[in-house]
């Protein structure tokens, strides 16, 4: 299982199901593969995929102009004009905040090109696992038996999604986030460092959950929580969350 790509398309759920999505065949591990967003993530992104050897034809590419005529390990950062000349370009979106990463791939994806999912070498998904376009896993990420991941998720180093949780669309799951069995996690939510949610839990579309916190009850949409156990530290509705909008907290 280690190291074995298995990219599914679910046609099933989250923006899959709303028809956006075109359920293309996302297994392909194109040589010309775009990485969009060379910031602190995209630069851990980037590394990794280039390692790999997988991707001979790298190309990487920013909104930040500063950051053009560049490189990055090597490899020069374009405009993303001159990145995206041709059509139906395969890319991989590697911003950390979930609204911006999220308003990119739907962009990109309406303009024809091809979000795909990647993984580190050492992320391991289950067999029986779901991982949906333009997902990113890095180093040690677990995604056990029958879970599924939504389009669009940044599921970072060493977080464990476990066995029938369902994660939505551009949620942020940071280092060492553990999810017990079953958990389910709403669309452009962001969990911190280290966070802990028991088996069975929800976590609620565009809610923060802080570093290191041990989820005990549901957290409602939009709302932050931290501690162990727990607590509600702010009540905003999704739209006002910080969560979509991506933390601006070291994401
Ligand atoms: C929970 C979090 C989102 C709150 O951020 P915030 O809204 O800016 O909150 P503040 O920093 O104003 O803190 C408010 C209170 O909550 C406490 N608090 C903040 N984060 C906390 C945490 N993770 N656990 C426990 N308490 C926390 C603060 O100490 C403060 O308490 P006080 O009022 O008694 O002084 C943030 O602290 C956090 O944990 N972010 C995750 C960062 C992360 O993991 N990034 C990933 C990097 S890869």
């Amino acid at each position: 299982m280690r190291g074995t790509p298995r990219w599914r398309n679910s046609g099933e759920r989250h923006l899959m199901a709303e028809g956006r999505w075109s359920g293309r065949d996302d297994r392909a591990e194109p040589a010309n593969l775009i990485v969009y967003g060379c910031g602190t993530q995209g630069r851990a992104i980037i590394e990794f995929l280039a390692e790999s050897g997988r991707y001979p034809r790298l190309r990487l590419t920013d909104d930040n102009r500063r950051l053009w005529g560049n490189s990055c390990f090597s490899i020069p950062v374009l405009p993303p004009l001159d990145a995206f000349a041709d059509a139906a370009q395969p890319f991989v979106c590697a911003i950390g905040a979930n609204g911006a990463r999220r308003e990119t791939i739907i962009r990109l994806r309406d303009a024809g090109h091809l979000p795909i999912a990647v993984q580190h070498p050492s992320a391991i998904i289950a067999a029986s696992a779901r991982v949906n376009a333009g997902s990113i896993l890095m180093a040690r990420a677990l995604v056990n038996t029958e879970a599924h991941v939504g389009v669009g998720c940044l599921l970072n180093s060493g977080c464990v999604v476990e066995h029938h949780c369902d994660i939505g669309d551009f949620v942020h799951l940071a280092p060492g986030v553990l999810l017990g069995g079953g958990v389910r996690v709403g669309e452009g939510a962001f969990l911190g460092l280290g966070a802990i949610v028991l088996p069975g839990l929800s976590v609620g579309r565009e809610a923060v959950v802080g570093a290191g916190a041990v989820v005990t009850h549901d957290v409602p949409p939009g709302f932050t929580v931290a501690g162990n156990p727990a607590r509600i530290l702010r009540d905003r509705p999704p739209g006002e969350s910080p969560g979509f909008a991506g933390m601006a907290a070291g994401v």
